[in-house]
């Protein structure tokens, strides 16, 4: 066996934010607390629990405020806010959130759909965010994406080298964390290996976050790809809910229950109480209306064992 497998996999649930984000009916403020509240009760240590972009931009989670202002904070938890500027830094220190997820693509042509300008006003406007968060003396640490950095849904391959160097340049603008994103889906594992080790060689494990889809179905490939490659924590959405509602043709993340349920086969700890995480997820269905792709809570454990039918007991 290998022994690397005893080190414990991070998760990072992200369906209150990557999840709700994309879904077409109007999730109630109280139902998101609720979710929340139960993600923190199943062992859950990070939570992206919102965003606090425009409006406009992604209506369904224009209740940002309310929502962090509404969740029972867990013991340890950390409710991570994505933010793309500085009034949304502004909006999530004053909801207390404990962690800012700064995001930018790699991808020239994203960033402009997705956040309405050039890479180099989102840096300049990172900049900002830094002096914000060192003026309020707030203690809210600073996590920064880069989104496409496995591919783009417009301009297809992305130059590793740049995706290594906005990383860099993250660390340099003094932004701690570090999440590669592959925000549609097309990545591979082998590509992953790679950009890992080489991002590792400047970020440490413990700052680095990978954040999957399974648009093509290489969802938990890839991240077995990146924890071999010495990655331990993992963005995840409750029940595979999740997408840009700026990039064609996205689709879920990566499921928690899934991940979770992988990594008790193989004997990687997570801290997660899986039959929780599943009774959660099958409340998913009637909170957004619609099916969700997770499998493990269509089929169960694997120690969910069915009764023997009768015709087999009697051969
Ligand atoms: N929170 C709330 N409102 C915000 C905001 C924020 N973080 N940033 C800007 N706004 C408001 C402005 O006050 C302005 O309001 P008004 O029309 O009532 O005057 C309006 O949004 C437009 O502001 P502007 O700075 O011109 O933004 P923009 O239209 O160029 O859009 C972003 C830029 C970054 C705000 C927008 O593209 C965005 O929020 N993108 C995020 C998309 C996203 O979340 N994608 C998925 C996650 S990766
Ligand atoms: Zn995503």
């Amino acid at each position: 066996m290998n022994h690397a497998y005893k080190e414990p996999l991070i998760v990072q649930e992200v369906a209150p934010r990557d999840g709700l984000q994309i879904e077409k009916e109007w999730v109630e403020t109280e139902d998101k607390i609720a979710l929340i509240d139960g993600l923190s009760a199943c062992g859950i240590t990070r939570i992206e629990a919102g965003s606090f972009v425009s409006p406009k931009a992604i209506p369904a989670l224009r209740d940002g405020d309310a929502v962090f202002n509404g969740i029972r904070r867990g013991k340890g938890v950390i409710y991570v806010a994505l933010v793309p500027n500085v009034k949304g830094a502004e909006r999530a220190l004053a909801a207390h959130a404990d962690e800012l997820n700064l995001v930018m693509s790699a991808s020239e042509t994203h960033n402009r759909a997705n956040m309405r300008m050039s890479c180099e006003s989102s840096l300049a406007g990172f900049g900002d965010v830094v002096r914000l968060v060192e003026r309020a003396g707030s203690a809210a640490s600073l996590n920064a994406t880069v989104a496409t950095a496995f591919g783009c849904p417009f301009e297809g391959r992305i130059d590793e080298n740049r995706v290594v160097s906005i990383a860099r340049t993250y660390r340099e603008m003094g932004i701690k964390g570090i999440t590669l994103a592959d925000t549609t889906g097309m990545a591979n594992p082998r590509q992953v290996a790679r950009l890992v080790a080489r991002v590792l060689d400047d970020v440490p494990a413990a700052d680095l976050t990978l954040h999957f889809h399974n648009t093509r179905g290489l969802g938990l490939a890839n991240v077995l790809a990146a924890y071999d490659a010495g990655a331990r924590r993992f963005d995840a959405a409750l029940g595979g809910l999740g997408g840009c509602p700026f990039a064609p043709g996205a689709s879920g993340n990566i499921c928690t229950e899934d991940l979770a349920n992988m990594c008790e086969e193989m004997g990687i700890p997570t801290g997660i109480d899986l039959q929780k995480l599943i009774a959660l997820s099958r409340t998913l269905p009637s909170l957004v209306g619609h099916d969700v792709p997770g499998q493990v809570a269509k089929a169960g454990r694997n120690c969910d064992l069915h009764p023997v039918p009768e015709y087999v007991r009697a051969i």
